[in-house]
């Protein structure tokens, strides 16, 4: 791994997470306000050819693991050129994506075909009416259709994504766990996190101790498995069933310590930290001309300027941040 990607806490920075969009056929509210947000003009956006410039450059520094993400990544007319493109780059290991699932069912036998070698896919509730009020879209059903399709064309596991919030959800917990039974489904469910725009509060966080107490009551053989320690989910298998039950802690046990992700955003900025504020344009030095060097010596120093772990959830709460939705998680 270059030291381009070594941070001055030693971390090695070989995951990066590319946002292709921010624009989305869901409407979340975790992740944004009612009125939307304000969009970045397309010609800010980073073309295929630029995306393909930049990821090259960190594969060739270290990168193995490259997640796609948005707003939805699938909205993006050229999401498979993209992934064939991408898991052709020499060094790269593992091409996933984290989806919202309205139209992956559709897509995703070509998006295997063009190299995309895992998906996570956001789902928060299992009623329909639950999923309109939280999504402010219909589409439960297709989400589920694209969730089945995952597994019917052999990914292992199909990550499932539930972002827990106390009285909105809390009480489907046990229900998610049931979809690990018969199928390789990893369900992860996720503290809620503040981002600017998505109202948190700390009543509505459920905490990994209570999350973890209601599914090992029911579950009475729920086991922790050995984490990985770049791992931002802790893994717990339960007797019989075919999938696992995960739990990503990142506001009462943050997971910092490992961290391993570098993310760039739909607009070419470089974000070292999902929580942290500074953010440095590799979009702009790309246009004007810049040789590799000169933007492997930017990147190098955003990420030597990476903190050792984020600031705890109440100063988050209070710190400037992205809407999620321009983040991509
Ligand atoms: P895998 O590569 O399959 O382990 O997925 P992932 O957890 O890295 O990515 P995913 O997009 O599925 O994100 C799941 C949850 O983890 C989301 O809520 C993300 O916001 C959160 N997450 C991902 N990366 C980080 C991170 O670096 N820091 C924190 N605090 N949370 C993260
Ligand atoms: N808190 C926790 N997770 C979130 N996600 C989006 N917004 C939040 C939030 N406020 C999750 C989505 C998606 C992943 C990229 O991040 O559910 O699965
Ligand atoms: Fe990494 Fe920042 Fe997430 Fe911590 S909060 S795990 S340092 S991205």
């Amino acid at each position: 791994v270059s030291d381009m990607l070594v941070d001055s806490f030693g971390r090695l920075h070989t995951y990066l997470r590319i946002s292709l969009t921010e624009r989305c056929n869901l409407r979340c509210q975790y992740c944004m306000p009612a009125e939307g947000v304000d969009l970045t003009p397309t010609s800010q956006v980073l073309t295929k050819p630029e995306i393909l410039r930049l990821a090259n450059l960190f594969v060739s520094s270290g990168v193995d693991k490259i997640r796609l993400t948005g707003g939805e990544p699938t909205v993006r007319k050229d999401i498979e050129d993209i992934c064939f493109e991408l898991s052709s780059l020499k060094g790269l290991k593992t091409l996933s994506m984290t989806t919202n699932g309205i139209v992956l069912a559709r897509k995703l036998p070509k998006l295997k075909e063009c190299g995309l070698s895992s998906v996570n896919i956001s789902l928060d509730t299992l009623l329909p009416v639950k999923f309109e009020l939280m999504t402010r879209r219909k589409g439960l059903e297709k989400v589920l259709d694209s969730i089945n399709a995952a597994v019917d064309l052999g990914y292992n596991p199909v990550k499932v994504n539930c972002v827990v919030m106390r009285g909105f959800n809390d009480d489907e917990i046990c229900d998610f766990v049931e979809l690990t039974r018969e199928k390789p489904i990893n369900i992860r469910f996720i503290e809620f996190m503040p981002f600017d725009g998505n109202v948190w509060n700390v009543k509505k966080l459920v905490p990994y101790s209570e999350m973890l107490d209601t599914v090992a009551k029911r579950f009475t053989s729920l086991k922790r498995l050995q984490d990985h320690p770049t791992d931002t989910a802790k893994n717990f298998t339960i007797d019989g069933h075919k999938g696992q039950v995960s739990f990503i802690t990142s506001m009462t046990e943050h997971f910092c310590g490992g961290c391993n992700r570098l993310r760039l955003l739909a607009d070419g900025n470089l974000k070292v930290c999902l929580f942290g504020p500074s953010e440095v344009s590799l979009r702009d030095p790309l246009r004007q001309g810049a040789e590799d060097r000169e933007l492997r010596e930017i990147i190098a120093a955003a990420v030597k300027r990476k903190k050792a772990s984020h600031a705890g959830m109440f100063d988050i709460a209070k710190t400037a941040n992205r809407p999620m939705i321009h983040i991509g998680g």
